[in-house]
């Protein structure tokens, strides 16, 4: 039995990564693939767990570093308890969110990219997707439709200034460039079958 490939869906609030998600595994699951669809925070009981620490209650809840070993841990047992599992009975994982949102995210401030990456090489072996798909929205539009989904319910990190979700977007649209092979950037704009049939596009080369 083949390995199945593991894409993650990467890109700021209100990007449309979530109903992307379901188009596409949608699109797959036609082709005859098993999809296993799952998230970050999350995908496993003990990351959903450690999830609910990481969204709720103030700003000031946990210290920078606190807040990147929890989602390193997280992630960990993502990886565990559901990602290696479905990809070793052949099954394709699609993630809403991985690495590179810590990298975008917590690698601003107190933590360099590296010790992020040093994170995941101790939770995880550094595993990595085999491709990473970047929504990219102009930032009017993105904030437009968060705030549409999430009035004024925005989690403890969705909340924060717009000069700090300007520079994940900043991120993430480097993180596109230098490791230009996994992270491919996908405009966001426009009808969602459109923007489904980019990112089928995107994963052509890695389908059986
Ligand atoms: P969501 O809105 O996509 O459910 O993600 C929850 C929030 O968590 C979102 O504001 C991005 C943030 N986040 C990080 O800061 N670091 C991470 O590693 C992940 C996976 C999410």
């Amino acid at each position: 039995m083949n390995q199945g490939k593991f894409i993650t869906l990467e890109g700021g609030e209100g990007a449309g990564k979530s109903t992307q998600l379901h188009a596409l595994a949608a699109a797959l699951r036609a082709r005859g693939l098993e999809v296993v669809e799952t998230r970050e925070p999350g995908g496993s009981e003990g990351a959903e767990a450690i999830r609910a620490l990481l969204l709720t209650g103030g700003a000031d809840r946990w210290s920078a570093r606190a807040e990147a070993l929890l989602f390193a841990a997280a992630r960990a047992d993502h990886i565990e308890k559901t990602i290696r599992p479905a990809l070793s009975r052949g099954a394709w994982v699609l993630s809403d969110r991985f690495l590179d949102s810590s990298r975008a995210y917590q690698g601003q401030g107190d933590l360099s990219d590296a010790d992020i990456l040093t994170l995941h090489r101790i939770g995880s072996d550094g595993f990595l997707p085999d491709r990473t798909l970047l929504l990219t929205l102009p930032e009017e539009e993105a904030t437009g439709r968060a705030r549409a989904r999430d009035g004024d319910a925005e989690d403890r990190i969705g909340g924060r200034a717009n000069d700090f979700h300007r520079a994940v977007a900043d991120a993430f649209g480097r993180f596109a460039r230098e490791e230009s092979s996994r992270v491919q950037a996908i405009d966001a704009s426009g009808p969602a079958e459109v923007v489904t049939e980019r990112l089928l596009a995107a994963i052509e080369d890695l389908l059986p």
